[in-house]
């Protein structure tokens, strides 16, 4: 059985995004986890293969474990915890049958944004004899901002995250809004109002694609942007950054 689980963010998957904990503790290691994809989402599981073969040659063994699709609709966060526990038994029964005594889980970006493991984590601690630890990573959003060369914060402004569920309900945001797992083009609903935005799609990988601009004057080639690629791979992963709109460079007057 599985004693110690590394949760590993592990960037975009290009290893020159990974940080050398990471690394190392993928060196250490011989047992990974990972999120079972497939169709034309198998990709994603497949790069994840790709960065464990770029370190470790042929020795390690993956286990793809799979979880079901999230139900949508409403009780948004009951369905979320459900989702999890349903996910929690799956990863605990991998564990309980694992051979070795220490196994990684990759995790794309970082841990702490937008991804259940760590809450699962919490959940399965209560009833298995587990240790575990989180490994830091390169989030995409991190990527995106270093790409586009944009100073998030700017002098202590605040920075809110958001998924399209909590974006389609704000106000135009009056501070930098990141945000992640946007399939619904929210984007539009200020596409009105003075705003820059920065996009990127598969950052950090041999794909990835940027659009930053005026929103008004950027958004439809955002929209067309998303339906080529989208058609083209099958998924897309995508980020971006709304600013309420200054010229590019020139700092908040917020404080
Ligand atoms: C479940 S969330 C995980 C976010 C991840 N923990 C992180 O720190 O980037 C997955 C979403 O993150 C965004 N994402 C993750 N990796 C990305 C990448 N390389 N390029 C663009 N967006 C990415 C997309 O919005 C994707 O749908």
């Amino acid at each position: 059985m599985v004693k110690k689980l590394y949760l590993i963010g592990i960037g975009p998957g290009d290893i020159k995004y990974l940080t050398l904990e990471a690394k190392s503790v993928i060196e250490r290691l011989s047992l990974f986890y990972v999120s079972k994809k497939e169709g034309r989402k198998e990709d994603l599981t497949l790069r994840k293969i790709a960065l464990l073969k770029a370190i470790k040659g042929d020795n390690f063994k993956i286990v793809a474990l799979p979880f079901p699709e999230r139900t949508k609709g409403k009780d948004y966060r009951e369905k979320i915890r459900a989702w999890r526990t349903e996910k929690a038994k799956i990863l605990r029964e991998a564990l309980v049958n694992a051979d070795e005594e220490e196994a990684g889980f990759l995790i794309w970006g970082d841990p702490s944004l937008f991804d259940g493991h760590i809450d699962i984590m919490r959940e399965l601690e209560r009833e298995l004899p587990i240790a575990w630890e989180v490994i830091p990573g390169l989030s995409s959003f991190q990527i995106l901002c270093a790409k586009e060369r944009i100073s998030l914060t700017e002098i202590s402004t605040p920075v809110i995250f958001h998924t399209p569920r909590t974006l389609l309900k704000s106000k135009p945001p009056e501070h930098p809004a990141v945000v992640f797992l946007d399939n619904y083009e929210t984007f539009q609903k200020f596409k009105d109002k003075e705003f820059y935005i920065y996009w990127g799609a598969y950052v950090g990988s041999e794909d990835e694609l940027y659009v930053s601009g005026r929103l008004r004057e950027v958004w439809e080639k955002i929209h067309n942007v998303r339906k080529d690629l989208k058609h083209k791979k099958g998924y897309l992963m995508e980020v971006y950054v709304l600013k309420p709109l200054k010229p590019p460079g020139e700092v908040s007057d917020s404080n």
